[in-house]
């Protein structure tokens, strides 16, 4: 067993239904050990100056966290290696991190995040800071690991708007585009597509080709010159795209030049490109829609809500035995998984993304073998 007294735990990158059960699974099973809580506020920036107030956690604290989506501790995309200073260099204060770890008396970290937030975690590990990491990404890219808090739910918000957009999109005969998030991985576009039942899916991992989706269009929605329809044929379709694909001939399509202190550009724009190009290149009246933030909004799932707090006891249990640059990794499918730790360092610098072979059709632009 651990010397562990206390540990701060936060919550980096983008927020993610998940997060709050599991810090309710952490503060739970941390309980037992003896072991006390602080929440520090908004991810790596909580540790550094001006040192704000910490939120003690106990369990009558989080002990309806569990309902709660998003993060009560506040999240941001701060690295502490690479923080902007007036003069806009960035600079590294991992240092002065490591020194108010000391000041508040912490003797561990949980640090729940995705890849961005773990690779901190990772070099403060290296520099000596006990750390556990749970994972979390709406987008299911980290590798090592099976699954990700706010990957279910956020299924499920993507899913319910797919489906809500075919009763415009069916009214008046639009192709409807979806563009969905999920960074350069394809996961939440293409299994919110199926369970949404879109017709084509474009993904990260597979450049697409205009033609090809004129082509599916035409097929499904036959000539619609002058308006005259096929009482035989749809008279809408939907296109789910991820904000990380783009076209053989084209480049990933982002919100303005600026990067994040993790040197990431913000994708998106995408679908409107797609829906303005089928406008111009086919007679069929098209409209983009891009779901942004609240696809990672509202209450965390039933599956989210279960993974949390598994996630949390197990970061929990690894901080009470000592078992420091580890994450905390899910083998099977969630719920009902088999949890174990694995180094921290060993899931960097590889992205979980689909596995085109085994499930997208690149011709269909759809999940081989459905029939769709
Ligand atoms: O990583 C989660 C995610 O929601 C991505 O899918 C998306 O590209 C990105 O965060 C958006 O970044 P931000 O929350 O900073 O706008």
């Amino acid at each position: 067993m651990s010397i562990v007294k206390r540990i701060g735990v936060l919550t980096g990158g983008g927020d993610a239904p998940g997060l709050n059960p599991a810090i309710k699974g952490l503060v739970y099973r941390a309980s037992e050990y003896n072991i006390t809580v602080a929440g520090l506020y908004d991810g790596w920036r909580g540790l550094l100056n001006p040192l704000r107030d910490v939120l003690p956690l106990d369990r009558s604290k989080v002990r309806r966290w569990d309902r709660d989506g998003g993060t009560n501790l506040g999240s941001s995309r701060t690295n502490p290696f690479k923080i902007l200073n007036e003069e806009g260099e960035r600079i590294d204060r991992s240092d002065e991190a490591i020194e108010n770890i000391a000041k508040l008396g912490l003797d561990a970290i949980v640090a729940c995040g995705g890849e961005d937030t773990l690779g901190v975690a990772a070099r403060l590990s290296e520099k000596g800071v006990p750390v556990v990491g749970v994972p979390k990404t709406i987008d299911k890219d980290l590798a090592g690991t099976d699954y990700t808090l706010g990957f279910d739910t956020a299924l499920r918000n993507v899913t319910e708007v797919i489906e809500r957009s075919r009763t415009p999109a069916g009214s008046h005969g639009w192709v409807q585009v979806i563009e969905v998030m999920g960074r350069h991985a394809g996961h939440l576009a293409l299994w919110a597509g199926v369970a949404g039942q879109a017709d084509l899916i474009l993904i990260p991992e597979h450049p697409f080709r205009y033609q090809k989706v004129y082509q599916h269009l035409r097929e499904r929605l036959g000539d619609t010159t002058g308006q005259v329809r096929d009482p035989q044929r749809p008279r809408y379709s939907v296109i789910v795209v991820s904000e990380g694909a783009y076209s053989e001939d084209g480049e990933l399509v982002t919100v303005d030049d600026r990067h994040d202190a993790f040197g990431h550009a913000r994708l998106g724009g995408i679908g409107e490109v797609l829906a303005k190009r089928i406008m111009a290149e086919t007679n069929y009246d098209a409209r983009s829609a891009m779901l942004g933030h609240p696809q990672r909004g509202g209450p965390p799932s039933a599956v989210d809500r279960i993974m949390g707090m598994m996630f949390g006891a197990r970061a929990a249990a690894a901080v009470a035995a000592g078992d420091f640059g580890k994450m905390v990794s899910a083998r099977g499918i969630a719920p009902a998984c088999d949890l174990s730790l694995v180094d921290i360092s060993s899931v960097l610098g590889k992205l979980n993304t689909v596995d085109v072979e085994r499930y997208y059709d690149t011709d269909r632009y759809h999940l081989k073998d459905i029939g769709m």
